[in-house]
């Protein structure tokens, strides 16, 4: 039997790494195999540190995650789904449309595109968007890294982008308020695999 292929997104300090362990853990429980996985660097992991290390233009930060994802969906995602697994991804392609494409503004047409060949087509059955308040965001992540020097004017088009892809895929998108405690969070997103579960 096939798997599922459920995603985390969001901003980051939305808790979404905490909250794929709770979904592996509640489906593991459940006598499910399950692969936890994540981008950037699931499929190619240097490519974390070079998107992490110095700016790039927006359109080589696109091309570097979709190559991290090609490898990604065919060696890792694909094969854990026809074995039978459930993969829980923390960031897959909706990820690159909410920072690239309305965070940097790279043309949606285009990374669809791009994606639509790096990814084989392969769609979420569901994504979990934990939503969060960008200063919320920023006051968790804290500390001078590279996302934070980007601040507050990106953090908001990259939220307001992903609450857009929310709307226009609704069957697939579940917005979750990431300001609840972690506890209410994973409750949510159990409830809503409840019906899935075999
Ligand atoms: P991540 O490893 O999730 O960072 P953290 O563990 O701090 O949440 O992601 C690193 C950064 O890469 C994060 O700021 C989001 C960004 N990112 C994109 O801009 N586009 C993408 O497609 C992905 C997968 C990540």
């Amino acid at each position: 039997m096939a798997g599922l292929f459920l995603t985390l997104e969001g901003l980051d300090g939305a808790g979404k790494s905490t909250q794929a362990r709770l979904l592996a853990a509640f489906l593991e429980a459940r006598g499910l195999k399950v692969v936890l996985t994540h981008e950037p660097g699931g499929g190619l992991p240097k490519v974390r540190e070079l998107l992490l290390g110095k700016e790039l233009s927006p359109e080589a930060e696109y091309l570097l995650l979709s190559a991290d994802r090609a490898e990604h969906v065919r060696q890792v995602i694909l094969p854990s789904l026809e074995a039978g697994a459930w993969v829980v991804s923390d960031r897959y392609l909706d990820s690159s449309l909410a920072y690239q494409g309305f965070g940097r503004g790279l043309p949606l047409p285009w990374l669809l595109a791009v994606a639509r060949e790096a990814t084989l087509g392969l769609t979420p059955r569901l994504t979990f968007l934990l939503d969060l308040p960008p200063e919320e965001a920023l006051g968790r992540v804290g500390g001078g890294d590279r996302l934070e020097r980007a601040g507050l004017p990106f953090f908001r088009r990259v939220r307001e982008g992903y609450l857009r892809l929310a709307e226009g895929e609704p069957h697939r998108f579940v917005v979750l308020d990431a300001r609840q405690a972690v506890e209410g969070v994973a409750r949510a997103i159990q409830a809503h695999l409840l019906p899935l579960l075999p």
